[in-house]
């Protein structure tokens, strides 16, 4: 199967009031397992690409590797740019052969955000692309990007449906309380500030940094109206995680093979558990 749009698996989400997962794609073990993960369970998901991992896996790698994941499980898959900062790089991703794009103008001033991303919105879907656009700054660490919690706006209700209006992106990520990377204590979500946009607009509403949130919380947001919900460093640590206890348990280890495969493997559980908590079972 040929990758999707994320309008191939969103609206049908909505409607199903449950969540589809975008799980951040770093190298091929990451594709191996998320794909994996999808098969076993029957389900659709969303590759994430960020800036940085585009740059460290190749943009030529990075499509080869999610057309290799379409074509194995036969699964709607989404090959999603995460956090673009660029018109020019949104460009890029879409001819490589990305299906789906998100822009993030949360740091240019909503006027600007509105106007950047309106003109990626008319190029992408031109071409049959998705575009997730973003309000509210999120707070913590992806890539290079830090964002300190001070810093961190919420998204204002009332700017979040004009904003849909303006640009006719397809999904929407609001900044509500949570982060990207682990969380020192438990995150405030605002559940209210979900259940009014999600009510006046319709189309998905996204949720970053899924990661370490407390399963009861994910299912409250999807509840109260996300559609998608952003996970990679819960990856990141679990993977890391099984190579560090590979290597401290045997000094001698040299063959990658035999650290990236529990690697991989303690990732395929990282994913099984969102997707059935996310309720994307048997979705596909
Ligand atoms: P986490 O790394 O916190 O799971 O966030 C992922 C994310 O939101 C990617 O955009």
């Amino acid at each position: 199967m040929a990758l999707v749009s994320m309008n191939e698996l969103l609206p049908k989400a909505k409607a199903g009031k449950y969540a589809v997962g975008q799980f951040n794609m770093n190298n091929l073990e990451f594709a191996q397992a998320i794909t994996q993960a999808g098969m076993e369970l029957n389900a659709p998901f969303i590759f994430g690409v960020s800036e940085g991992a585009l740059k460290y896996m190749g943009i030529e790698y990075t499509v080869a590797l999610a057309e290799a994941s379409a074509k194995k499980s036969g699964l709607p898959i989404a090959l999603h740019l995460d956090h673009g900062s660029s018109f020019d790089v949104a460009m890029k991703c879409i001819r490589a052969g990305f299906s789906s794009v998100m822009f993030d103008g949360s740091h240019h001033s909503y006027e600007d955000n509105i106007r950047l991303t309106k003109e990626i919105v008319k190029a992408a879907h031109a071409m049959g692309v998705s575009v997730e656009g973003e309000l509210g700054t999120i707070g913590g660490t992806e890539d290079d990007i830090s964002v300190a919690e001070e810093n961190a706006n919420l998204a204002k209700p009332e700017e979040a449906i004009r904003f849909y209006e303006e640009t006719g992106v397809d999904a929407l990520a609001i900044a509500v309380g949570t982060a990207h990377g682990m969380y020192a204590g438990v995150p405030k979500i605002h559940y209210d500030i979900i259940e009014q946009v999600a009510r006046a607009i319709p189309i998905s509403l996204v949720l970053h940094g899924g990661s370490g949130v407390p399963d009861q919380m994910l299912i409250d947001a999807i509840k109260a109206g996300v559609t998608k919900i952003n996970v990679n460093t819960e990856n990141q640590v679990a993977g890391t995680q099984a190579i560090r206890d590979v290597l401290n348990k045997d000094a001698k280890v040299y063959d990658p093979r035999k650290y990236l495969t529990p690697a991989r493997n303690a990732m395929v559980e990282v994913v099984k558990s969102k997707i059935i908590l996310f309720g994307t079972s048997n979705k596909s």
